[in-house]
């Protein structure tokens, strides 16, 4: 049974996951919190082989059903060598991506059947659902100039995709994407906090801690306020 708190962070390129899953990871440390960090795809042996598939050039030409069997494969080896197990000893884990990303990605992105995403979805996380995720939600080309220019990333097969101005039946990947993110954000007001991240770090950082210290603090059935 899950009694730690799994926290997710989910968005476009250049929205700030890696960031700020680094920074909230800290601070919970900084505050006596027993906390992991963990990234998707990857987190394992053979999810960071995988991740190198996935995300970095060279690999432009992969079909999409690969793809999502992929991402799906990760996510299985995470949930059962990493988030499970540490959820289970009461840890509180942060996740840069999870499986919203395969559904906005994969699903409204490439256009993959939903029933299929949401099969696979649910085979690979045994039915560990994030307490809380934030969608960080980010100007698609301000979250693109950040992730390709401003940032010495060489994971960028995703990033070249959106660049390339791809259709998917008409409507530009990058817009299928943002759009399902919304979609899927509409549809699970409970889980998922909607993050204006145009702004700056320290603003964003601020937004976060409050509603963590909100959901911690029911959670726990005590007062928790994350020092910033
Ligand atoms: N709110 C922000 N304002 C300005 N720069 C940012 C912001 N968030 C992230 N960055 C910068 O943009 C780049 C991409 O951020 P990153 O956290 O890797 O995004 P993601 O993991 O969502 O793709 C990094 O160089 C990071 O320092
Ligand atoms: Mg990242």
């Amino acid at each position: 049974m899950k009694t730690g708190f799994f926290i997710t962070l989910e968005g476009f390129e250049g929205s700030g996951k890696t960031t700020l899953a680094r920074k909230l990871h800290h601070l919970f440390l900084k505050n006596g919190l027993n906390a992991m960090l963990t990234k998707e795809p990857g987190g394992t042996q053979a999810g960071d082989k995988i991740r190198k598939i996935l995300l970095e050039r060279g690999n432009e030409g992969l079909g999409y059903k690969a793809e999502l069997l992929l991402f799906t494969a990760s996510r299985a080896e995470n949930v059962r060598i990493n988030i499970k197990p540490a959820l289970e000893k009461g840890i509180i884990v942060i996740c840069d991506r999870y499986f919203d990303s395969t559904t906005a990605y994969q699903g409204f992105g490439r256009g993959i059947d939903m029933g299929i995403i949401d099969y696979l979805n649910g085979l690979a996380v045994e039915g560990v659902i994030p307490d809380l995720t934030l969608f960080l939600d980010v100007d698609p080309d301000i979250g693109l100039k950040r992730a390709t220019i401003l940032s010495n990333n060489t994971e960028l097969r995703f990033e070249d995709e959106f660049m390339q101005k791809k259709e998917v039946d008409g409507k530009l990947f990058l817009e299928r994407v943002r759009d399902g993110y919304h979609q899927i954000a509409r549809q699970n007001p409970e889980r998922i906090k909607v993050i204006d991240a145009n702004r700056d770090i320290p603003l964003i950082l601020k937004d976060i801690v409050s509603i963590i210290n909100t959901q911690l603090s029911q959670k726990f059935k005590k007062e928790i306020t994350l020092e910033l």
